[in-house]
């Protein structure tokens, strides 16, 4: 299983659970959100080895690119087009462990295999972000990126 991966000694759980403090520490004291965003994607694609790892910000009817680690990525996404759409429309995580049998799922990459995508929801329990993570192996994301993602995710605050 994935989660059993070991990265420099570490298991996936463990990398979180390293990376989450420091996280809070970089993000906590800086009010600006694309900034934060900006390390969140950075530090996550060096601490975890992501293929791809990005922030789609909700305006009008669409999904709109944020920042960004990887290769470039398609710019606007509508409400149920692709993965994001599809975890926008339900507010809740969406997992695929193959991006080929998903309908619909959006090819930003021909290297991308698998995905995970968290929606980032406010006060209102309205959608306002989602996070991406892509990986070019199928099957890598469990419920255990699910909960360190979401926690992540959570210590962005909507502007
Ligand atoms: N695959 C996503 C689109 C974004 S890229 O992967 C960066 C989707 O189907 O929504």
């Amino acid at each position: 299983m994935s989660e059993q991966l070991e990265i420099k000694g570490q298991t996936r759980a463990e990398r979180y659970t390293s990376l989450v403090p420091q996280l809070k520490a970089l993000v906590g004291p800086e009010p600006d959100v694309v900034a934060n965003m900006a390390n969140i994607c950075a530090a996550l694609r060096q601490a975890m080895g992501f293929f791809w790892v990005g922030f789609y910000i909700v305006k009008g009817d669409q999904l709109v690119l944020g920042p960004f680690q990887g290769p470039i990525a398609c710019t606007r996404i509508s409400k149920d087009r692709g993965v994001c759409g599809f975890a926008w429309s339900r507010a809740e995580t969406v997992i695929v462990p193959d991006v080929d049998n998903f309908p619909g799922h959006i090819a930003c990459s021909s290297e991308s295999r698998s995905e995970i995508v968290v929606p980032l929801i406010d006060a209102k329990g309205e959608v306002w972000a989602v996070l991406d993570v892509d990986s070019d192996k199928p099957g890598e994301f469990t419920e255990t990126d699910g909960k360190y993602l979401r926690e992540i995710a959570g210590l962005l605050k909507s502007s």
